[in-house]
């Protein structure tokens, strides 16, 4: 069985790149200052997972964590 994974904006590094959003709308939300945060529970639905791994190897900031549980 698959892992699912969840993803996990740390609020003090994110620098408001929105390169996240950009690559997965699905999963991120910006907020008026144009900082992320995770859509809902962070909770990564099947079949995006691939996009995830993206946005996270493509923050700048390094402020995007994958958890697998
Ligand atoms: Fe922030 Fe990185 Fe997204 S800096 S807005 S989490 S690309």
């Amino acid at each position: 069985m698959t892992e699912r994974l969840r993803v996990h904006v740390d609020p003090d590094k994110c620098q408001g790149h929105a390169r996240c959003k950009a690559l997965a709308p699905e999963l991120f939300e910006l907020d008026e200052y144009g900082n992320a945060h995770e859509a809902g529970d962070g909770i990564v639905p099947p079949g995006l997972e691939d996009k995830a791994w993206l946005a996270k190897s493509n923050c700048p900031e390094i402020a995007i964590d994958v958890i697998e549980e």
